[in-house]
């Protein structure tokens, strides 16, 4: 099987075209989008037309799907997520969710985040409603000596629902929120198939640096989040309906955007596959 490629984002970010996942690649090809993904962070698959269950067994190529509770899934496969304009908070005061609307890497909490999103476009607005992502292997690459010297080996706690939160979270049930894990994962994090460092930041869900005073450790997320978000390491994706969006949670944060006219809908199947302790 063959694929063409268009460089999206200059510095990250790649979009492929010429696939229909609902023949599942060959083992050539698939090892080829690998490639691509680890190079680029963000690897984007145009013009897919997929039933959840073909969506999971393709994705399926990529890792091992899991099972998330704190979203909606599809009624024929429970590992398809749905995002949609439609999301409130039904536990909570009912009102309109936007998931993901701050900068966050999927999953931190967790010991063993998940390796990869995928988003698939199923139905996306006339305009708006992009995502975006950071390189954190940039974003980590261009800290001045003393920084990485500075950073290098601390370990931050990453919860569900932090202190530090500015995005709303959805509210979820009491015995859920009690048995909501929480992890230490270390400041860079070493990228297991490349080998690169990358920042390992999560806005929404780290609460502090180990070792460290609150304050201080307060203003040393503060700066090293301002440095990740500046706009020289980031892409910006403009959703096309029927783009899958896989993106390397390892190495990149992201952030939706509900700018779309009130009204217009977006909807998107989400899957994760399995990953690591991050080292
Ligand atoms: C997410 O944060 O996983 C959702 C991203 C999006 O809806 O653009």
């Amino acid at each position: 099987m063959t694929f063409t490629s268009e460089n999206l984002g200059g510095h990250m970010a790649v979009a492929v075209g010429g696939i229909d996942l609902n023949r599942l690649p060959d083992p050539a090809t698939q090892a080829a989008l690998r490639d691509q993904l680890n190079h680029n962070l963000v690897l984007c698959i145009r013009g897919q037309q997929l039933a959840p269950p073909a969506f999971r067994d393709a994705m399926a190529r990529f890792g091992t799907p899991m099972l998330r509770k704190q979203l909606a899934s599809t009624e024929e496969c429970a590992e398809v997520n749905i995002i949609s304009s439609e999301d409130r908070d039904v536990l909570g005061d009912g009102k309109k969710l936007v998931n993901g609307a701050s900068w966050h890497t999927d999953d931190s909490f967790m010991r063993e985040p998940c390796s990869l999103t995928m988003l698939y476009g199923v139905v996306v607005p006339s305009r708006g409603g992009d995502t975006q992502f950071i390189n954190m292997h940039a974003a980590y690459d261009a800290l001045s000596p003393e920084m990485k010297a500075r950073i290098d080996g601390l370990q931050v706690v990453h919860k569900y629902q932090s202190s530090r939160q500015t995005n709303r979270v959805s509210k979820r049930p009491e015995d859920e929120m009690k048995a909501m894990p929480e992890a230490t994962h270390p400041l860079v994090r070493t990228h297991p198939e490349t080998g690169r460092k990358a920042l390992y930041l999560n806005a929404n869900r780290m609460e502090q640096v180990v070792g460290l005073e609150r304050a201080e450790s307060d203003k040393l997320l503060d700066e090293l989040i301002a440095h990740a978000i500046e706009p020289r390491f980031q892409y910006r994706h403009v959703w096309r309906e029927g783009d899958i969006v896989i993106w390397d949670n390892r190495a990149t944060m992201h952030k939706a955007n509900a700018d779309y006219p009130e009204g217009e809908r977006r909807l998107m199947h989400r899957v994760i596959v399995a990953g690591d302790a991050p080292y």
